[in-house]
C-alpha cells in the first residue's frame, strides 16, 4: 500500500530545457507519440518551465488499463486507509507550499500570494476529503415492516476522468481528485496545457503520499487527443472537468451518448451590487480584488458591478484612482499586484474586447496591451474599466476572462436584482449595503450557486458546495461533502430477518 516510485528525473533535452513524463502505473513514461510540447512562463515566454509529454489516445488507453487494473485492490482499500493517504498528501503540499506556490506563479502567472492560496485550497480539500474517510455517511432507516433494515450506502463508480484549468492548477486537480480517491474510484488525470508541471508536481507528492500505482495516472496533452479519449472511453465512469461553457458543452455531448455521469464547472458572469447606502471603500476594496485578483482569470472573477444611481460617481472615481495604481508585473516580485495572462490568445482575447466596449459604453481607464520595460516578454494587460455599460450589453454579457470590470447604473434594488440574473451563467454574487434587510432579499434572489454580503465574488471555502447555476454548470457541486455524490453510486440494501416473505406496499396495508 504504501509503495512508491521516485519521483520522475528530469531528462535533460539538448536544449537544457527540463522534460517530464506521463505516469501511469506507477512508472514516469514518455508518450508512446515521441511528441512533446513546451510550457513557458507567461510574465517572460523566453523562460520555458519544462518539455512535456504530447499525449495521445494509446497513452491514455494505457492509463485507464492502468486504472482498471488498480481499482479493486483502491475499492476494497478501507475509506479511513484512504483517507490517512489522503491526510498524508496534504501535509506533503505544507511542508512543499512554498516550491509548490513559486512554481504555479512561474507556470502560470498569478501572484505569489494568490499562489500560495491555491495551494492552500489544495491542503483545505485534501484534510477535508481525508476526514470523509471517516464518515461517508448513508443512512439507516426504519422499515415499514417488522423485522427488516433498511439503509443506504455509498460506492465508488470506478474510473474517474479528472480534466483541469490552468486558472486554479493545484486547487481545482485536488478538488476533484481528493473525493474521487476517498471514496474509492481510480483516476485519469489531464491537466491544462499551459500547466502541465503544476499537475506533475502534485502526482508526485500524491505518490510520495502512498497512493498505490495505477490509482491516479497522469496525461499530459491537448483536450482534443487526451480529453477526449478519456471522455469519449466505455471504461471511463465519471468525468469531471472545469473550463469554458463551449468545451463543457461539447463534453456534455460525448458523455451524454455514453449516459456517463458529468460534473461540469463553465463559464462566470459575476455580478456585485452596491447600493447607495453601501461602505464605498469596503465595496471599493471588495470589488478591485474580485475584478483583478487573478488577473480576472477566475470563474468566480468579478466582471459586472451594478450600482444605485447615486453610488456611481463615487464609486466609480474610487474604483478609477485604485485601478490606475495596481502595478504589473512577474507575479515573483513583491511590488506586482497583477500578473500577466495566461498566454497571447487571451491577450488577443481581451484586446477584442475593447473596441466592444468603447462602443457599448466609456472606457475610465485601462483599454491596452502593456509591453513596457521587463513587461515586454509577458502576457499582460491593463486592468480596465467601462462605466455607463447596459445589463444587455455584450461586455456585459460575456465572459471575458480577463481584468476587465463593467459598471452598470441602475434605479433601486429591484432594477439592480434583475440586472444581475440578466446572465446565462449563474456562479457568484454579491451585494453592498448596510440594510440588513435588502442584504437577506439578495440572498434570497440572486440566481448564483455562491452569494456574497459585503464581500467581492471570490473566494469559495472548501466545506460548503462550489458550483453555479444556469449554464455556469450541469446542477453537480465540488467541494463540501456534497462533493462526494459526483463519485458514488447509491447503494439501498433491505436485510429482512423475519424468516418469512414479507412484501413492501403490500404487507403493510
Ligand atoms: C475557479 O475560479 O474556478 O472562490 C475557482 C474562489 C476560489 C476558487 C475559484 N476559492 O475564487
Amino acid at each position: 500500500m504504501t509503495e512508491t516510485t521516485a519521483p520522475p528525473r528530469p531528462d535533460t533535452a539538448p536544449s537544457d530545457v527540463p522534460t517530464f513524463r506521463h505516469f501511469i502505473a506507477g512508472e514516469w513514461m514518455a508518450s508512446v507519440g515521441g511528441r512533446t510540447f513546451d510550457s513557458r512562463n507567461p510574465a517572460d515566454s523566453r523562460d520555458v518551465v519544462g518539455r512535456f509529454q504530447q499525449g495521445t489516445a494509446a497513452d491514455v488507453a494505457m492509463a485507464i488499463k492502468a486504472a482498471e487494473t488498480a481499482l479493486p485492490m483502491w475499492k476494497r482499500t478501507p475509506a479511513p486507509k484512504r483517507g490517512e493517504i489522503l491526510y498524508a498528501f496534504g501535509a506533503l503540499m505544507v511542508q512543499h507550499k512554498e516550491r509548490l506556490a513559486r512554481a504555479m506563479t512561474r507556470e502560470m502567472g498569478k501572484v505569489l500570494a494568490e499562489a500560495r492560496g491555491d495551494v492552500q485550497e489544495g491542503i483545505d480539500i485534501a484534510f477535508l476529503m481525508a476526514g470523509e474517510g471517516r464518515r461517508m455517511a448513508g443512512e439507516t432507516v426504519p422499515s415499514e415492516l417488522p423485522d427488516k433494515w433498511a439503509m443506504s450506502i455509498r460506492q465508488p463508480i470506478g474510473i474517474a476522468g479528472i480534466i483541469t484549468p490552468w486558472n486554479f492548477p493545484m486547487a481545482i486537480p485536488c478538488w476533484k481528485i481528493m473525493p474521487a480517491l476517498v471514496t474509492g474510484n481510480t483516476v485519469v488525470f489531464k491537466p491544462a496545457s499551459d500547466t502541465p508541471h503544476c499537475a506533475t508536481l502534485l502526482v508526485e507528492l500524491m505518490a510520495e503520499a502512498g497512493v498505490p500505482p495505477g490509482v491516479v495516472n497522469l496525461v499530459t496533452g491537448t483536450g482534443a487527443e487526451v480529453g477526449d479519449a478519456i471522455v469519449e472511453s466505455p471504461d471511463v465512469n465519471v468525468i469531471s472537468f472545469t473550463g469554458s461553457s463551449a468545451t463543457g458543452k461539447s463534453i456534455a455531448v460525448k458523455a451524454g451518448g455514453r449516459l456517463k455521469r458529468l460534473s461540469l464547472e463553465l463559464g462566470g458572469k459575476n455580478g456585485v451590487v452596491v447600493l447607495a447606502d453601501a461602505d464605498l471603500e469596503l465595496a471599493t476594496d471588495g470589488i478591485l480584488w474580485s475584478a483583478f485578483g487573478t488577473t480576472g482569470q477566475r470563474c468566480t472573477a468579478a466582471s459586472r458591478v451594478i450600482v444605485e444611481q447615486p453610488a456611481v460617481e463615487p464609486l466609480l472615481q474610487r474604483l478609477e484612482s485604485r485601478a490606475k495604481r495596481l502595478r504589473l508585473g512577474d507575479g515573483l516580485l513583491d511590488s506586482t499586484d497583477v500578473g500577466p495572462l495566461i498566454n497571447a490568445a487571451a491577450v488577443d482575447k481581451v484586446d477584442s474586447y475593447i473596441d466592444i466596449g468603447r462602443s457599448e459604453g466609456d472606457l475610465v481607464t485601462g483599454g491596452g496591451r502593456a509591453r513596457d520595460g521587463d513587461l515586454a516578454h509577458g502576457n499582460f494587460f491593463e486592468p480596465t474599466i467601462f462605466a455607463g455599460v447596459g445589463p444587455m450589453d455584450r461586455i456585459g454579457q460575456e465572459e471575458i476572462f480577463g481584468p476587465v470590470l463593467s459598471v452598470i447604473p441602475v434605479a433601486d434594488y429591484g432594477a439592480a436584482m434583475l440586472a444581475l440574473n440578466q446572465t446565462r451563467y449563474g456562479l457568484s454574487s454579491s451585494i453592498f449595503t448596510r440594510d440588513v434587510n435588502t442584504a437577506f432579499r439578495a440572498m434570497r434572489d440572486f440566481e448564483t450557486g455562491i452569494v456574497y454580503v459585503n464581500a467581492g465574488t471570490t473566494g469559495a471555502e472548501v466545506h460548503l458546495p462550489f458550483g453555479g447555476w444556469k449554464e455556469t454548470g450541469n446542477g453537480h457541486r465540488e467541494a463540501g461533502h456534497v462533493a462526494l455524490d459526483t463519485y458514488t453510486e447509491w447503494k439501498s440494501i433491505y436485510v429482512d430477518f423475519s424468516g418469512r416473505l414479507q412484501r413492501a406496499q403490500i404487507d403493510n396495508q
